[in-house]
C-alpha cells in the first residue's frame, strides 16, 4: 500500500491563450511578489503562451536573489521532434532555452480540439523528458463517461498509453494531473472525495507496477479550482497539488490557492 506522504506540493497556474505583454509582467510580478515565502515549501509554476515565455523568463531571471526560491516556468504544449519543418510547432529543445521546467500534455483541451491522440500524447511526454523537461501528463474523463462509471477504465487507460511507450521509469520525473473534463472551466469542481478516489486510483495501478515511484509522483488535481474549494481538495492524502486554469489569472486569487497548500 502507498502511505507516507513526502511530496512537495506543486501549483501550476495555466494561462492558456490568455493575456498581453503588458498583462503577463504585471501577474508575474504580482504573483511573484506575494508567493515570495511560499516557496521555501512548495513549488509554484506558471505556463504563459509560447510567445510570453521569453518575456517571463526575462522578468524571473531579473529578479531571482541567490539562495531564493524560484517561480518554475511551463509550457502549454511541445512538438514531438527536435527541429524540422513543422510549421507553428515549437521543440522541447526551444523550450529548455527559455529556461522551461515543465510541459503540459494531454490536457483536455488539446485532445478535444486539436485531436491528440494518446499515442502522440506519449510522444510528447517523451520528447519533453529528453529534454529534461517534466510533463505534466493530464487524464480526465467527460460527463458522460463518469456518469457511465467509465472514469477509472478512461484514465488508467490514459496513463497506461504514455507508460507503454515510455515505460514506468519514466514516471519517475514527471507529473499527473487529473482533470475531470467536465469541471474545466465550468465551475464545477470534483469534490474532495471524487478528487481523493481517482488520485488514489491512479497511486494504486503505479504502485503495481512501481512502489517507489508511486510515492513520489505528485498526483495534481485541475478543474475549477480556487481559493475558496483549494484547500480542502490539497488537504486529500493523494492530492499533491493543483492545475488552475481561470483563477490563475488573478494573482491575488493564485496566490490564495497556493496558500491553500498547508
Ligand atoms: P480551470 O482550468 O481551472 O479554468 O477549470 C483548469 C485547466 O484546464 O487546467
Amino acid at each position: 500500500m502507498v502511505e507516507e506522504n513526502m511530496r512537495r506540493k506543486l501549483i501550476v497556474g495555466n494561462w492558456k491563450m490568455h493575456g498581453s505583454t503588458d498583462q503577463i509582467s504585471q501577474l508575474l510580478e504580482e504573483i511573484e511578489s506575494g508567493s515570495e515565502r511560499l516557496l521555501e515549501d512548495i513549488e509554484i509554476c506558471v505556463c504563459p503562451t509560447y510567445l510570453h515565455l521569453g518575456l517571463a523568463f526575462d522578468l524571473l531571471a531579473s529578479k531571482s536573489g541567490a539562495g531564493r526560491g524560484q517561480i518554475k516556468l511551463g509550457a502549454q504544449n511541445v512538438h514531438v521532434e527536435p527541429a524540422g519543418a513543422f510549421t507553428g510547432e515549437v521543440s522541447a529543445q526551444m523550450l529548455a532555452e527559455y529556461g522551461v521546467s515543465y510541459v503540459i500534455v494531454g490536457h483536455s483541451e488539446r485532445r478535444q480540439f486539436f485531436a491528440e491522440s494518446d499515442q502522440f500524447i506519449a510522444e510528447k511526454f517523451r520528447a519533453a523528458q529528453a529534454c529534461r523537461l517534466t510533463p505534466i501528463l493530464c487524464v480526465g474523463e467527460s460527463l458522460d463517461q463518469r456518469q457511465d462509471n467509465e472514469t477509472e477504465r478512461v484514465v488508467l487507460n490514459q496513463l497506461d498509453a504514455v507508460i507503454a511507450a515510455a515505460g514506468i521509469a519514466a514516471m519517475k520525473e514527471a507529473v499527473i494531473a487529473y482533470e475531470p473534463v467536465w469541471a474545466i472551466g465550468t465551475g464545477e469542481t470534483a469534490t474532495p472525495a471524487q478528487a481523493q478516489q481517482v488520485h488514489r486510483t491512479l497511486r494504486e495501478h503505479l504502485d503495481r507496477l512501481d512502489s517507489v515511484i508511486a510515492k513520489a509522483i505528485r498526483i495534481i488535481y485541475g478543474g475549477s479550482v480556487n481559493a475558496a474549494n483549494a484547500k480542502e481538495l490539497f488537504s486529500q492524502p493523494d492530492v499533491d497539488g493543483g492545475l488552475v486554469g481561470g483563477a490563475s489569472l488573478e494573482a491575488e486569487e493564485f496566490i490564495s490557492i497556493c496558500k491553500s497548500t498547508d
